[in-house]
């Protein structure tokens, strides 16, 4: 089953809350919420008090779409328990920005999330072979993160493509998630290779018609 993660970066943030509504009620998956820390990503977004204010205008409840929270940051290991608090749902974490994977994995169950992973395009899948019994999520960047509205790399197909196969042999309970450049067109690639939870910025929130683009991308 296909899942779509609109992602806040590319809403108004002028009116958030009306914008998630949006993709909410148009049948988004999850919502999948960018938190930058000017560190690890050249830019601040957001952090524990938009998450905080999401999460009471979307309280949990059958048919709200589950908050996933993209850390992009420095020592995530000092953001998890906020962020779980805050309202995350699934909290994923950059290999290239922590030590202790294992560990924070565990942190992050421990808070009462779902544990994800995140690889940037250059980082290789080897790096987490030893973990991956242990996530419920791999992301894979599509793009370099930091931004919005860029062009998809088409040599991550192999790499989805990969890890996809390592993960029914292995008959592993683990999403994989794609994240950036995502649109009608690259979905559908992604998807062959086997990516199920497809995140979309601009080609959701920059269409006329929010429900047909998030249709689309589904396929
Ligand atoms: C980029 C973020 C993405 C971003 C994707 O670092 O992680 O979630 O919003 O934007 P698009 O879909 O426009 O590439
Ligand atoms: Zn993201």
């Amino acid at each position: 089953m296909i899942k779509i993660a609109p992602s806040i970066l590319s809403a108004d943030f002028a009116q958030l809350g009306i914008d998630v509504r949006k993709v909410a009620e148009a049948g988004a998956d999850y919502i999948h919420i960018d938190v930058m820390d000017g560190t690890f990503v050249p830019q601040i977004s957001l952090g524990q008090p938009v998450l905080k204010s999401l999460r009471q205008a979307f309280p949990r409840a059958e048919g709200t779409p589950l908050f996933d929270v993209h850390l992009m940051v420095e020592h995530p290991e000092t953001q998890i328990e906020s962020i779980a608090a805050a309202g995350a749902d699934i909290i994923t974490f950059h290999y290239e920005a922590a030590r202790h994977h294992h560990r924070i994995i565990q942190q992050i169950k421990a808070s009462g999330c779902k544990a994800g992973i995140v690889l940037n395009p250059g980082t290789s899948l080897a790096c987490i072979e030893e973990i991956l019994p242990y996530v419920d999520m791999v992301l894979l960047m599509t793009v370099n993160p930091g931004f919005g509205g860029q062009k998809f790399i088409e040599g991550m197909l192999e790499k989805i493509h990969l890890l996809h196969h390592t993960i029914e042999d292995m008959e592993f309970d683990c999403e994989i998630e794609v994240d950036g450049g995502i649109n009608a067109e690259t979905s559908k690639l992604v998807r062959q290779a086997g990516a199920n939870v497809l995140v979309a910025g601009s080609a959701i929130y920059g269409a006329e018609d929010v429900a047909k683009a998030i249709k689309d991308i589904r396929g």
